[in-house]
């Protein structure tokens, strides 16, 4: 993408290289294939955001496991609204599974920590989440994020699967909101 990155009335800078990105992608992948060795996991990946991160990280996941996809929806431009939606498309049975949920990024962490609820109700054995992104200034839930391929401040980000309003998802690099 040429800089600045214009996305309706916003610009964007470059934050985070692709090479950076895949190098957090492959030790995060690195260190599951050893946890979940043996405990044929079940990934949930977390629509749309995710899309880009599952597709890199699960490459690489070598271990036996399955996958599914769940859509929820609660953000709606630079701010979390911090509504749950209806989680769409769990088709899985989830009871007495290992579950790693694949969220592209954790801000508040209403949507993951309701989700998360909802997916134990279903008697899963434990559930964890792997995050490409933690913005852990905002993130004001107890539960903790076990596997997270960075942490970063509080501002807004786009690419890597990442829109505002809709724009954005598609680059292999993340930006972030110029002031
Ligand atoms: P939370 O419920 O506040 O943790 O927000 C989680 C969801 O909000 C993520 O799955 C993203 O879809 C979206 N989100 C949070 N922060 C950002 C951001 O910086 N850029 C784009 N989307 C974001």
């Amino acid at each position: 993408m040429t800089e600045p990155w214009k996305l309706h009335d916003k610009t964007f800078v470059k934050y985070m290289s692709e090479r950076k990105i895949q190098a957090g992608v492959k030790k995060l992948a690195a260190r599951l294939n050893l946890e979940y060795q043996g405990k044929k996991p079940l990934f949930v990946v977390v629509l749309n955001g995710s899309f880009i991160f599952a597709s890199d990280l699960l490459k690489r996941i070598s271990i036996d496991c399955e996958i599914a996809f769940v859509k929820v929806s609660s953000y709606k431009g630079v701010n979390s609204t911090g509504k749950i939606e209806e989680v769409i498309g769990l088709d899985i049975p989830v009871e007495g599974r290992h579950v790693v949920l694949v969220e592209d990024i954790v801000d508040s962490g209403l949507t993951i920590v309701k989700l998360i609820d909802k997916i134990k109700a279903l008697k899963a054995f434990d559930v964890k989440v792997a995050a490409c992104l933690l913005k852990p200034e905002a993130y004001k839930m107890d539960y903790p994020i076990d596997y997270v391929c960075f942490r970063i401040p509080n501002d807004f980000v786009v690419g890597y699967g990442l829109d505002y309003d809709g724009l954005g998802r598609n680059s292999a690099d993340i930006y972030k909101i110029s002031e």
